[in-house]
């Protein structure tokens, strides 16, 4: 892959996984609809226009996952920094979870990354989340510190930071 831009349709990957086709790809307008309804089954629903505004100003870090043409899970994210990227939002439709997708998606995004430039990649989980925390372990990322009182709810936030 060395000298392929990552951002390329040519990069995106095509696996087989559990006998059906898992294509990652660019987020497209025509994505929106199956992503936020994941959006919503998973946490009640962001504003549809974090969707747009990561369409239009991340397009090459805004991916979705699809298998058999539908939009099964999605990861946001944007170079924050000249040298970090960030995780934004991450989210797999339920019925397809825990069958690593949500780990291909951020292996992509994180390749992306690299190939922006990035030596890092940070993101903030809720102290709550456990599963969300043991996928980002389980890809390196490691706990660099916390942000209390994070969310709307009073819920404490934990950072998380790997080096790429
Ligand atoms: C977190 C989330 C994105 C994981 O997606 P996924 O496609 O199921 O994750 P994967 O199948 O790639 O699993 C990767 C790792 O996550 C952890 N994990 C996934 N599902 C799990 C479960 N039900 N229980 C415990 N750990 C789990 C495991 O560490 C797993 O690694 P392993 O298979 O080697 O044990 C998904 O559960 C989700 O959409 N949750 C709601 C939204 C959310 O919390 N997003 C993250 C915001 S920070």
């Amino acid at each position: 892959m060395r000298g392929e831009d990552p951002t390329h349709r040519s990069f995106w990957e095509i696996a087989r996984l559990e006998q059906n086709t898992l294509l990652i790809r660019r987020l497209e307008p025509s994505d929106l609809k199956e992503a936020l309804e994941i959006d919503q089954d998973v946490f009640g629903g962001y504003d549809p226009t974090i969707f747009a505004t990561f369409y239009e100003s991340h397009s090459n870090t805004s991916l979705v996952a699809l298998m058999n043409g539908k939009v099964v899970g999605f990861i946001l994210g944007f170079k924050h920094t000249f040298l970090e990227g960030r995780i934004f939002w991450l989210a797999v439709k339920p019925a397809y979870q825990n069958r690593g997708i949500a780990t291909r998606l951020l292996s992509y995004i994180l390749n992306i990354f690299k190939h922006m430039g990035a030596v890092s990649a940070t993101l903030e989980v809720r102290a709550s989340n456990k599963i969300a925390q043991s996928l980002y372990s389980s890809m390196g990322f490691q706990m660099t510190g916390i942000f209390p009182n994070y969310y709307t709810n009073g819920e404490m936030a934990i950072i998380m930071k790997k080096r790429l």
